[in-house]
């Protein structure tokens, strides 16, 4: 079994983006620091970093942060970037402002491009990225794309094909499905994760991709009760789900 994690208060404090060890002393010694229902008078002491801290443990009156470990599904809105650099609006803009000095540092899982909405996985955890985007896990993505001719017929076939190359590359990308849903709108599940992969796919087969939304990722679906711009932590189960669900082909 994991052997849980222990570390100092101030250490994992100033981890979670509180602020400097001095910070967390002084807080504390004001009575802002309280585990269990006591104030911390002394935030050296090691405790054991259990995801129920936030249920045990206030700052400055309010709940502590998510401990890290944490998984973030967002409805990705329009006109946002999935980048920590980039001039304009960065999806970590929806996070508190604390969580920009996080260590280990939130990072989106993949990238969805600034005109493409819909699910976006966020988080603390390298080894859960890794997993979930490994072309090795085949975690399959859905998108729903309205485009701006109609389809022809040929363009299920010439997905799943297994040989479509796209232009600029050697490699044939993997297998992908489209459903269907009017002349101009369908759903397309793809495996891997290149580089404008599905605009670049439609523009292969003639086409033209005018809006493009993902709802799916392994078996986690995006909830209709999440507004654009809105998130929520996942919990374990819902994570485990991002490892289920529709191959592509
Ligand atoms: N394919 C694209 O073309 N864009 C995305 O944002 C995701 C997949």
């Amino acid at each position: 079994m994991k052997k849980t994690p222990t570390s100092r208060i101030d250490r994992l404090l100033g981890a979670m983006g509180y602020g400097s060890r001095a910070e967390m002393a002084r807080m504390a010694r004001a009575g802002g620091v309280v585990l269990d229902g006591e104030d911390v008078a002394d935030v050296s002491r090691r405790i054991a970093v259990t995801h129920d801290l936030p249920q045990r443990m206030e700052i400055d009156g309010e709940p502590l942060d998510p401990v890290p470990g944490l998984v973030i599904l967002l409805n990705k809105p329009l006109g946002m970037t999935c980048s920590h650099k980039e001039d304009g609006a960065l999806v970590y803009d929806v996070l508190p402002d604390r969580w920009r000095g996080r260590d280990p540092a939130i990072s989106t899982v993949g990238r969805l491009d600034k005109q493409t909405s819909g699910l976006l996985l966020l988080t603390d955890d390298g080894d859960l990225l890794h997993r979930i985007i490994s072309p090795k896990r085949h975690v399959a993505k859905v998108y729903r794309a309205t485009l701006a001719r109609p389809l022809e017929g040929h363009e299920g076939e010439l997905f799943a094909s297994g040989t479509l190359v796209l232009e600029g590359e050697d490699k044939p990308l993997a297998p992908a499905r489209l459903e269907v849903i009017s002349p101009t709108e369908a759903l397309l599940t793809v495996t891997e994760g290149r580089y404008h992969q599905v605009r670049r796919m439609f523009a292969a087969a003639g086409n033209h991709v005018e809006t493009l939304h993902r709802e799916r990722m392994g078996g986690l679906v995006m909830p209709d009760d999440l507004a654009p711009g809105q998130w929520r932590l996942l919990d374990d189960t819902e994570v485990a789900t991002i490892f289920d669900g529709p191959a592509a082909a």
